[in-house]
């Protein structure tokens, strides 16, 4: 199996499943053309998370990273008119990229972006009392995952559910020798899901065009 086949029955799957949709276009060209690296998530995972959110019955969503907006799009879509989704993210030339394709996309009623440091904003949303979020979506910088997963439990209920992308890291995950800082995050959060009582999670190994990496899904007790 190849990386080639992973990115062809990407293109397949994408083609039947999902199908030509302007919003998310538009968002992915306006991202490209402002020089935003391709590494948000692809179409079909894209719409896994909406699936989830529906699924879920979310009616308020968190996302720790928003790079251009894409993911956020997808859950955003997922929410009901009075729903809300709060997207995190450091770059202001990232945020306003976001914002942008978040309202071209007819979502700016619903989605907002803040700019600035995660652990910032995530304590900024637990001071103000904010009411518990039924969804999660941590995709930022790799090293702080476990400091978003401990804010993630301070901002859920039980019900909640967090999802956590690039958990595999093209398989990195299982060198216990590793000194990659995103990677020594990575095994930190899955050793911290299995021991926290408050919460019960698994991972999953993803292939496609955006190559080898995996979710984690982790569901507040
Ligand atoms: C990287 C970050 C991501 O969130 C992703 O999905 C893929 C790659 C990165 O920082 O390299
Ligand atoms: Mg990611």
């Amino acid at each position: 199996m190849s990386r080639q086949q992973w990115t062809e029955v990407d293109a397949y799957l994408e083609q039947a499943l999902v199908g030509e949709d302007p919003g998310l276009s538009a968002a992915l060209a306006a991202s490209a053309k402002a020089g935003l690296p391709e590494i948000a998530v692809s179409p079909t995972q894209g719409k896994l998370l909406h699936l989830l959110a529906l699924t879920a019955g979310a009616r308020r969503i968190l996302e720790i990273g928003s790079l251009g907006g894409y993911s956020a799009i997808w859950m955003a879509r997922a929410l009901p008119a009075d729903g809300r989704l709060i997207s995190l993210e450091l770059s202001p030339a990232n945020a306003a990229v976001a914002r942008a394709n978040l309202h071209e996309a007819g979502l700016e009623k619903v989605a907002e972006v803040r700019t600035g440091r995660a652990a910032d904003s995530l304590a900024e949303l637990v001071d103000e009392g904010a009411e518990p979020f039924d969804l999660v979506f941590i995709d930022a910088d790799k090293p702080s995952i476990p400091d978003y997963l401990d804010w993630s439990l301070k901002l859920t209920k039980p019900g909640s559910l967090i999802i956590v992308d690039n958990v595999v890291r093209g398989g990195k995950v299982a060198d216990p020798e590793s000194t990659d800082a995103s990677v020594l995050g990575i095994r930190r959060m899955h050793e911290m899901v299995a021991a926290d009582p408050r919460v019960s999670g698994t991972a999953v190994q993803t292939v496609g065009a955006k190559g080898y990496d995996g979710f984690a899904l982790i569901r507040v007790n």
